[in-house]
């Protein structure tokens, strides 16, 4: 597939990885059903039961606290006769999972516990039918999921990011507010249009009081992530709806980190946006090529949280005004790609990171057997 033009231009994707319901198949099979794919938040699953449930890639999935506080995951199935077994958003499983049809009955740690009449049926043994379980790994508080038969370790995909990351000392975080939201556009547009700002001046004129758009830092592209960080304009302190910042700086952050928003988007689903005294995080769910679920979450410090003049709205206004402008040119960008008119076109120097986001994808797409896309 072509991705650079006869002059040698980088150019951006034909319309169909977009677009084509074959493609998007494919694509939920080779990056999201083979990577590790962030999925919520530790702090989310506090105390034994706890769980939240994941559509992804055709499969639904269910990650559990265990009695032992270990956080695993499993597909949402019963292995009688493949019923759902949990419909919920997110909850907690009173000690056990009940199977809504005919009442098997699951442990927290996935094994079956009782299936009504199966004990006298010849040859059934209950420890052959536990749910079946898919790997689960946490990193600084944050849950991966990987729906791969035998995946490589989730640090391996995430590679010099813990370190780098060490200091924000993430997994202290807790979750202040979360707002889903449910768009028109391929999942790609989305990771694309948080990779560059060169339309900041344009779409986000309150996001553009506050860092200059050309000033982004980014640091070279791996496989599986890239991003970079920003600096303030003059007076701005944090990202807020006036620039304020009305938190305590996050503790462990140097006079350098205090002074920057680090915006990382972890390949596939996963937009991670720190400032110097809270996190945003946004995990991206695709639905079909043209529509797409976000989940975007914010985070804090605990000490501040429990102060009585703890205020986070400010911060919440702010990025829920600019993500819906993010959205609403993300879905006209899709209404222009998938239309007749649309050809690729070239990328400046100011999106490389986009050119080479593509590149993974296209690599991702032609890791696989026969049916390698052309
Ligand atoms: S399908 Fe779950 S108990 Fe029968
Ligand atoms: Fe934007």
């Amino acid at each position: 597939m072509a991705t650079t033009s006869p002059r040698g231009l980088r150019t951006t994707l034909p319309a169909r990885v977009y677009t084509d319901p074959s493609w998007f198949a494919l694509e939920m099979e080779r990056v999201f059903a083979r990577m590790w794919v962030a999925v919520g938040r530790a702090d989310a699953l506090r105390g034994a039961g706890a769980f939240i449930r994941r559509d992804l890639a055709g499969a639904s999935v269910l990650i559990v606290n265990g009695s032992d506080g270990v956080i695993r995951a499993f597909h949402n199935v019963c292995r009688h006769r493949g019923t759902q077994l949990c419909s919920a958003h997110d909850g907690a499983f009173r000690g056990s999972i009940q199977c809504p049809y005919h009442a098997w009955t699951y442990g927290l740690d996935g094994q079956l516990l009782a299936a009504p009449q199966m004990d006298e049926v010849d040859g059934f043994d209950r420890s052959e039918h536990p749910l079946r379980p898919m790997a689960c790994a946490v990193w600084d508080g944050h849950v991966f999921i990987n729906l791969g038969d035998a995946p490589e370790p989730l640090a391996s995909q995430l590679g010099d990011l813990p370190a780098r990351f060490a200091p924000w000392r993430m997994q202290d975080l807790s979750l202040a507010k979360r707002i889903e939201y449910d768009i028109a556009t391929n999942w790609k547009l989305v990771v694309q249009n948080y990779n560059e700002c060169l339309h900041c001046p344009v779409i986000h004129p309150l996001l553009n009081q506050m860092h200059h758009y050309l000033g982004a830092a980014n640091v070279p592209s791996t496989g599986t992530y890239c991003g970079g960080a920003m600096g303030f304009k003059d007076g701005v302190e944090t990202l807020s709806t006036d620039g304020k910042r009305r938190r305590a700086f996050l503790p462990g952050l140097s006079a350098a980190d205090r002074a920057l928003v680090n915006y990382f988007a972890i390949y596939p689903n996963f937009l991670l946006t720190l400032h110097p005294d809270y996190m945003m995080t946004i995990t991206i769910w695709p639905v079909d090529p043209g529509r797409t679920r976000l989940i975007a979450e914010w985070h804090f410090h605990p000490a501040e949280m429990a102060k009585p003049d703890f205020v986070c709205a400010d911060a919440i206004e702010f990025w829920d005004r600019t993500n819906r402008e993010d959205w609403a040119i993300s879905e006209q960008s899709y209404q222009g790609i998938s239309s007749r008119g649309y050809q690729p076109g070239p990328y400046s120097e100011r999106e490389t990171q986009l050119w080479e986001f593509d590149q993974f994808v296209l690599a991702r797409m032609r890791h696989g057997d026969a049916e390698t896309p052309r």
